[in-house]
This record gives C-alpha cells, sequence and structure tokens, in this order.
C-alpha cells in the first residue's frame, strides 16, 4: 500500500495515518510529529520550523523535501507506506513523485479527507495531547477518563500551541492557498480517492480501507 493523505488541519489525517499504517503493516511518516519531536528536542531542524508552525505557516519546501528524503532513506518503502502531511505543494509532489521513483515506489492512492470546516475548528480547538507519552485525546470525542491526565501514563493533557483560533483561521487559509491544489493535481493522474472524514474514526477508517485495500 502506497498511500498519501491529504486533507485541511484537523481532517483526521493523523488518526487514520496510524490505523491504516498498523493495518497495511506499511511505514506511517507524519510530518508535523517529525517536526514536534524536532522541536522539543532543540534540533537545528526543530528552531528553524518552530516560529512557521506557531504562525500556522509552512516550513519551507526545500526543508520539507530534505527531511522526507531522509526518511525514505533510511526505510524500505517497497513494503508501503502511509504518508501524512506531505505532500503540502506542488513543489512538494513533485520532488516526491522524483524520490519514490529513485526507491523503486509511486503514489498508489491520494486519499482526501472531506470535512466542513465549522467540524474542524471544534476538533482543533478540543484536541489535547499527552504531554509525556503524546497519546492524543479530544475533550468531547475522545475524553480522558481522568480530566487533564492521560490514561495511559497518566502525563499532563496539554493543548498544542497552533490549536488556538488565530492560528487554526490561518492554518486553513494557507491549505486552501498552498495545499488545496493538489487536489487537481492527483486528480489529473486517476489517483485521488474522497472520503468523507466525518462520522467517527472506525466508519472513516472503514470508507478509506474500502478504497486502497
Ligand atoms: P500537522 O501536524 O500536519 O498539522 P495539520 O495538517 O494542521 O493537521 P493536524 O495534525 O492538525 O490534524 P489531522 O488532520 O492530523 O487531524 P487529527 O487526526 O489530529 O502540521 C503542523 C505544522 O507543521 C503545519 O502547520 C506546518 O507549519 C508544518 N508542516 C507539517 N508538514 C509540512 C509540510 N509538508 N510542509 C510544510 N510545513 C509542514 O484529528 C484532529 C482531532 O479530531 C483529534 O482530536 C481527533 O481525535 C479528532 N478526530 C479525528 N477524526 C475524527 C472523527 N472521524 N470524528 C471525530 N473526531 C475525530
Amino acid at each position: 500500500m502506497q498511500v498519501i493523505l491529504l486533507g485541511p488541519p484537523g481532517s483526521g489525517k493523523g488518526t487514520q495515518a496510524a490505523r491504516l499504517a498498523t493495518q497495511a503493516k506499511a511505514l506511517r511518516l507524519t510530518t508535523g510529529e517529525l517536526l514536534r519531536s524536532a522541536v522539543r528536542d532543540g534540533t537545528q531542524l526543530g528552531r528553524s520550523a518552530e516560529g512557521y508552525m506557531n504562525r500556522g505557516e509552512l516550513v519551507p519546501d526545500a526543508v520539507m523535501i530534505g527531511l522526507i528524503q531522509e526518511q525514505l532513506n533510511r526505510a524500505a518503502v517497497g513494503s508501503g507506506f502511509v504518508l501524512d502531511g506531505f505532500p503540502r505543494t506542488t513543489a512538494q509532489a513533485e520532488a516526491l513523485a522524483t524520490m519514490l521513483c529513485q526507491h523503486g515506489g509511486r503514489v498508489e492512492h491520494a486519499v482526501l479527507l472531506d470535512v466542513p470546516e465549522p467540524e474542524i475548528v471544534a476538533r482543533l480547538s478540543g484536541r489535547r495531547e499527552c504531554a509525556a507519552c503524546h497519546a492524543g485525546y479530544h475533550l468531547r470525542f475522545s475524553p480522558p477518563q481522568v480530566v487533564d491526565k492521560c490514561d495511559q501514563c497518566g502525563g499532563a493533557l496539554i493543548q498544542r500551541s497552533d490549536d488556538n483560533e488565530a492560528t487554526i483561521r490561518k492554518r486553513l487559509a494557507v491549505y486552501a492557498a498552498a495545499t488545496a491544489p493538489l487536489v487537481d493535481f492527483y486528480e489529473r493522474q486517476g489517483i485521488l480517492r474522497r472520503v468523507a472524514g466525518v462520522g467517527g474514526p472506525d466508519l472513516v477508517f472503514a470508507a478509506i480501507w474500502s478504497q486502497v485495500s
């Protein structure tokens, strides 16, 4: 399975990428997680990406293409992959096609998660993650058993620094300007799979799986 997940912020890419990669026993690459981990570790990548992320802007293409190239060089692409958060611009999509070609792979399915904007804002403003183990929660849709505590490790639950209302609006605008054109890009190649991203994670997963398996 060689799949990329497209969709606006909060459309469920991360949630579904984890499920798909487990079910298909495929490599999962989530650029947002890679960047947040680099920020926490204070690496050069993290220091250069942090400002863009906090402002809801895209990290420059050259940085992101270099990051994915490095990850693909380390991994066995042949056994399949699920990419979440990359590509996000036409330049990234073109670079990905070239990189995969070098590794004997290609994008088989570009899954677009379609979620209405009011639902996106509700999802992102209620999202929390464990500061220690990074397990994900939602105040309304998947709350922890004890308020503000991680069910798995007891760590404190925190809000992502880019999940405030102003930055959410900026991320949505950036998505519309820079990433939405990829829908046409993959539609022209005949590999775009549109999936309704609402109705709960199990239902969405079943809809994706029926299109890519
Ligand atoms: P990134 O982390 O990729 O953020 P994003 O695209 O804005 O997506 P999110 O992680 O916010 O949402 P998601 O679609 O994964 O939804 P999730 O499953 O979490 O990127 C962050 C930043 O990094 C970017 O702004 C940019 O600065 C930088 N960056 C990353 N990649 C880059 C690139 N390629 N180029 C340049 N810059 C890059 O779900 C959201 C919430 O909804 C959760 O609480 C979840 O529990 C809940 N939920 C999920 N599915 C459902 C459902 N079906 N029903 C109800 N609730 C649901």
